[in-house]
């Protein structure tokens, strides 16, 4: 597939800052792709650098083949935007706002049709300064729809929304995708991450410290898969013995990591040969929040020990 953003060598200083510090990266077309990291990672620089409203200090940045920053009024009919602090004309409705839209990109959706994709048609009628936080976030995503853009930009669209709002904006970015579009996605809710994108980059301090897929991330980065006991302590010291590898017990957790998938029955098999009690057993593994805490947190201490970013 051929790559709708394409980034080599970024940079972006702000006087003697360095936000963004060399990083590459492409975007298949017709992907989702999530641009995570910690506040003031750089993300909302490199997203508003892609769509053209900043200038890069050095590096060769391609959306749509285009050159963001000198090719912005064509780039801009072609992509949507929903910016971190979405605001809008304070007296208008969200239908005059979609109507506004569609006619300043000749679209010709059907208002009433986008406002229910994003759940806001029972808002339609309201003043903009009278919507709620999530609904205002809802209509910036209803007007980036508005002109069917080859690529979406949203950065941070579900902060602040309910849970039945962010599964809503969920259904809305899948639908874009499955039309072939290209999401450029920035968040803090890693599950929502890993749920929805095709691949995943994270920035820390302006570098990428990973890219690829949620899978592939935690396969690199995130520990064994575990089984879980609830348990008492006894059973951990009698695993222990039984399987040759350290069980952990605490806080009613008996804990031992497994080899493999198939491993899980030789735990189960060696708890029911103990003959003690167990009350509950399940395996889990790292989410990529647990990878993602584990990294950021691991070159943090990495710097307040005074070695150098990568
Ligand atoms: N216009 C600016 N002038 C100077 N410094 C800036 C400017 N914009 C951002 N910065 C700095 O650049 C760094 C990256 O900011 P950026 O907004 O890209 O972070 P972010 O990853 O989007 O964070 P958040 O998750 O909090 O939105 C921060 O240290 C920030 O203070
Ligand atoms: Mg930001």
């Amino acid at each position: 597939m051929p790559a709708a953003i394409e980034v080599e060598g970024l940079v972006k200083r702000y006087g003697g800052l360095t936000a963004v510090d060399r990083i590459d990266f492409s975007v298949p077309a017709g992907s989702v792709f999530a641009f995570l990291g910690p506040n003031g990672a750089g993300k909302t620089t490199t997203v508003e650098i892609l769509e053209g409203l900043r200038q890069r200090t050095s590096g060769t940045v391609r959306v749509l083949g285009l050159d963001p920053w000198s090719d912005g009024a064509e780039l801009h009919r072609r992509i949507g935007v929903i910016p971190q602090e979405f605001r809008f004309f304070e007296k208008i409705t969200p239908r005059e706002a979609v109507e506004y839209y569609r006619a300043l990109f000749g679209s010709s959706v059907d208002p009433d049709e986008v406002l229910g994709r994003v759940e806001l048609l029972d808002k339609r009628s309201a003043r903009f300064d009278q919507l709620s936080g999530g609904q205002k976030q809802k209509l910036g995503l209803a007007l980036a729809l508005s002109n069917d853009p080859e690529i979406y930009f949203l950065d941070e669209p579900t902060t602040g929304l309910d849970p039945h709002a962010r599964r809503a904006i969920w259904n809305v970015i899948r639908s874009i995708r499955a039309a072939g579009r290209t999401v450029f996605l920035t968040t803090h809710y890693l599950e929502e991450a890993e749920l929805l994108s095709d691949r995943v980059a994270i920035i820390h301090h302006g570098h990428l410290i990973a890219v690829g897929t949620a899978a592939e991330i935690i396969a690199a980065h995130g520990g064994p898969a575990r089984a879980v006991f609830e348990a008492a302590p006894e059973l951990a010291t009698r695993l222990t013995a039984r399987l040759g590898v350290a069980a952990r017990a605490s806080g009613g957790r008996v804990v031992v990591d497994l080899a493999g998938p198939h491993d899980a029955l030789r735990v189960l098999s060696a708890a029911e040969e103990s003959g003690l009690p167990w009350s509950s057993f399940s395996t889990e593994r790292d989410t990529l929040e647990d990878v993602f805490i584990r990294m950021v947190g691991e070159m943090d201490d990495g710097a307040l020990k005074g070695e150098s970013a990568p």
